[in-house]
Order: structure tokens, then C-alpha cells, then sequence
């Protein structure tokens, strides 16, 4: 099958575009406000985005509280989401005013980051802390300006729980993360194989 996303008419039952650029990592955005009240959602539109330094983005589908308090404030955490936090990541997406924390909501505690003012889940077992160094409007292709906003983030400092630590390595089997995919659909990692980059000339 074959369809324009301009008419979008797939004739499946639910739009498949979120199910083909799949499984995303969530990224469990923690904010505080100017007001100092503690936010926490989580962003599938998320990803790393550079490692020298190292970056990474999310993005707001409409102008939503970790939106606001990043402009606010230029900082914002992102906490590692293992299936173990599962249903408090769902619970910490409730559609609540700016005045809720979903820390409290979600019977989550707050730790503090150390390099930057805002919050991330105690319980993770990894935690970025990040500065905003761009926050952009995307655009269609005709340049006209959508409602999905763009953060970018600098890691400035990485919380890591010991006991996800194994020969040295982070151990993503330890970790156990979930990842989206589309419709109401998650998954999880079963087993991990390693695979080596080809080595062909120079290549990066
Ligand atoms: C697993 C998951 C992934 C989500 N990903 C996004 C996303 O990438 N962009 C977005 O705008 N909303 C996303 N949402 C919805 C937000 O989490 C939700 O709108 C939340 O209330 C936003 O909180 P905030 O206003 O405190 O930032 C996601 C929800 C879930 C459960």
C-alpha cells in the first residue's frame, strides 16, 4: 500500500506513522517552574542527538508545562524509564494544570539534580541533566510554523544507579527500559546481541 499523508487517508484503522518510526525511548522529562513547582511528563518524541557534546531533544506536540518551564528556566532533567516505573510514567502524563506536581501525583519522589534546578525520579536508574541550547517552532515544508516545539538539551551531568552497573558497563538488561511504540503499545527488551561497525576505510 502506498498513501499521501497530505490527505492521510490510509484506510487502516488507525494511523500507522507513529507504529512504523518504532520503538522510541521515552524521555521522563522533570521541570520546575519559576514558581518552584515540580513537573514531570514523558516524550517519545525523544532521542539523542549528538555526543560531542552530548545532546539530547524532545518535542511538545502544543505548548505544554515542560515547554513553559524550559523557557522558563533553560533546564530540564530526563529520567531512565524502566518497566519497574511503568505505570507512574503513565500516571505522570495525566493531563493536570501547572499548579499539580506529578512527582506527588505519580508517588513518585523527587531527587534533586546537582548542576541544574530541576528534578528527577529518585527511583531511576539513570538520570540526565541537561541545559536548553535551543528551543525551536518546527516548520512544514512550506515554512509555515506547526504547534510542535523542539527542545534540544546539553548533558551536562549523568546520575547513574550502581546497581544497573555490571563489568563496567551500563547493562541495559539490568535497566529493563521500556520503549513506545504505535497505538497504545509498548515493548521491552528481551535478550541483547552486540554487532560491531564495519571497518571500510576511514568511515566515521
Ligand atoms: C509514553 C508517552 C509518550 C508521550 N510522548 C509525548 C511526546 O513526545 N510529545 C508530547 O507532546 N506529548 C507526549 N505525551 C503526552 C504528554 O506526556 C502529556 O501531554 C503530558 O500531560 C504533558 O505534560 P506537561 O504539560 O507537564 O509537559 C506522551 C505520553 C506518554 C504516556
Amino acid at each position: 500500500m502506498f498513501y499521501e499523508t497530505q490527505s492521510n487517508r490510509h484506510g487502516l484503522a488507525h494511523d500507522p506513522f507513529k507504529a512504523i518510526v518504532a520503538p522510541r525511548p521515552i524521555g521522563w522529562i522533570g521541570t520546575r517552574s519559576s514558581h518552584g513547582v515540580n513537573n514531570l511528563a514523558p516524550y517519545s518524541f525523544f532521542n539523542a542527538v549528538g555526543d560531542k557534546p552530548k545532546l539530547v531533544m524532545f518535542a511538545s506536540s502544543g505548548r505544554k508545562d515542560s515547554l513553559r518551564n524550559i523557557e522558563e528556566t533553560g533546564v530540564f532533567t530526563v529520567s531512565f524509564v524502566s518497566r519497574a516505573l511503568l505505570k507512574a510514567m503513565n500516571s505522570s502524563s495525566a493531563p493536570v494544570p501547572p499548579e499539580v506536581d506529578e512527582f506527588t501525583l505519580s508517588g513518585l519522589e523527587a531527587a534533586e539534580a546537582q548542576l541544574v534546578n530541576a528534578p528527577y525520579v529518585q527511583a531511576a536508574v539513570a538520570a540526565l541533566e541537561c541545559r536548553a541550547t535551543m528551543i525551536t517552532t518546527l516548520q512544514d515544508m512550506e515554512g509555515k510554523s506547526t504547534d510542535s516545539h523542539m527542545v534540544v538539551g546539553q548533558v551536562v551531568g549523568i546520575h547513574i544507579a550502581e546497581r544497573v552497573i555490571h563489568n563496567g558497563r551500563f547493562d541495559l538488561a539490568l535497566a529493563d527500559p521500556i520503549m513506545r511504540l504505535g497505538y497504545m503499545d509498548y515493548a521491552g527488551i528481551d535478550g541483547l546481541f552486540e554487532l560491531e561497525r564495519p571497518l571500510v576505510g576511514s568511515s566515521p
